[in-house]
């Protein structure tokens, strides 16, 4: 009788464990839903697909920053955790929304 709490204990850690696993891979970069955050939050001045018209003047389109030198995956997510750009506002993005913007910048460089 005494063990039983224990034991039901145990499965909820794996339970826990288990879902953490599976959503976390879930969510770890997702190129769609990036496309999503950009359209909604990053269109009003990026050009940030190649059907988009118009962007703001003097700011580098998606494409242009998916394939530029200077930024690989971590450059790119440092810059959008913390944009010190005096012309570039800081949106306050979540990690995760960080990483799919990255997935969906990337796969515009090409
Ligand atoms: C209010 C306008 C505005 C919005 C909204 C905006 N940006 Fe920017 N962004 C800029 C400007 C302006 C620059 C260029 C800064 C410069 O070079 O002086 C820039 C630069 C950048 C750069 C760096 C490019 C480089 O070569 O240095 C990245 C990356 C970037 N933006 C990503 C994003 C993402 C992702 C979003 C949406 C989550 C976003 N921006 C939303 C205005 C904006």
């Amino acid at each position: 009788m005494r063990s039983k709490p224990t034991f039901r204990a145990c499965w909820g850690v794996v339970a826990i464990l288990f879902m953490e696993f599976f959503f976390g891979e879930c969510a770890a970069a997702d190129r769609v839903n990036g496309q999503r955050i950009a359209e909604r939050w990053c269109a009003e001045c990026h050009v940030v697909a190649s059907g988009q018209q118009h962007g703001s003047d003097r700011v580098p389109t998606f494409a242009q920053i998916g394939e530029s030198k200077r930024f690989d995956g971590a450059s790119l997510s440092a810059f959008l955790m913390d944009p010190h750009h005096s012309r570039m506002i800081n949106l306050s993005l979540t990690r995760s929304e960080i990483s799919d913007l990255v997935a969906y910048i990337k796969s515009q460089g090409r």
